[in-house]
């Protein structure tokens, strides 16, 4: 994993993640159109994302949440293609805490841009933002994605019962994170460090 220019990373084999701007929407609506069915069994974005407006407002949510430092959508491009992407849902810096969520079309599973992309992203809250835990949340029907849950290294804690109404129909909430580091009680809290959006992670060992 190499920077490449500011903000963006490159995971190797042509992968390159970086933030998804307004200014992206086309290109958005078209991966979320690709993967409209697949992406939607269990996720809700293409329900929020049917054209070129709620793509650019979409896309206008998470840049205000970025600039806020509550949140940061990225895409990953495979060979120049916008083919999926990692994003913090939500991040609460005050508290050290931040949720995972990821996606891909379906011609790119298969090849780990998600677990890679989502190591990347973890590491940067981690060590740029000072976040303690990191959260992913999925149903319990969704066996890929925990599977890269797994992958990530992470544990599951435990069960929101019916927590997520999508599509009419009720999901529990699997959350994992990763274990604590040993010793770490999570008593102490480490000041944030001061952002800088342009500050990218080089090291491509595991975080989590
Ligand atoms: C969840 C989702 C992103 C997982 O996709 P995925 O392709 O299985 O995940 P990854 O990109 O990490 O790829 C892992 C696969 O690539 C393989 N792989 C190849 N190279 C790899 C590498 N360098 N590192 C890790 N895995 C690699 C793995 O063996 C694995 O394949 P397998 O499942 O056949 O064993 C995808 O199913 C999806 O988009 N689902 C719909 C949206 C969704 O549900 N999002 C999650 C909401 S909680």
């Amino acid at each position: 994993m190499t920077s490449t220019s500011a903000g963006s990373i490159s995971l190797g084999d042509g992968i390159e993640l970086r933030p998804l701007r307004p200014e992206h929407a086309d290109e958005f609506l078209a991966h979320i159109d690709r993967g409209r069915e697949f992406v939607g069994r269990f996720i809700r974005l293409p329900d929020l994302v049917t054209d070129a407006g709620s793509a650019h407002a979409f896309l206008s949510g998470y840049a205000r949440q970025a600039e806020a430092d509550t949140g940061r959508l990225d895409g990953i491009w495979a060979d120049g293609l916008l083919v999926g992407g990692v994003l913090l849902r939500s991040m609460n810096v005050a508290e050290g805490v931040a949720e995972v969520g990821c996606r891909l079309e379906p011609a790119a599973v298969g090849r780990g841009l998600v677990t890679r992309g989502a190591r990347a992203l973890i590491r940067w809250a981690i060590e740029e933002r000072g976040i303690h835990r990191v959260e992913w949340r999925v149903a319990p029907q969704n066996t890929a994605s925990i599977t890269v849950a797994r992958r990530l290294g992470m544990r599951r804690d435990g069960v929101l019962r019916e927590r997520y109404l999508h599509r009419d129909t009720r999901y529990d909430a699997e959350v994992w994170s990763p274990p604590r580091a040993p010793g770490g009680s999570g008593a102490r809290r480490r000041r944030p460090p001061v952002r800088d959006h342009r500050r990218v992670h080089r090291d491509p060992g595991r975080v989590v």
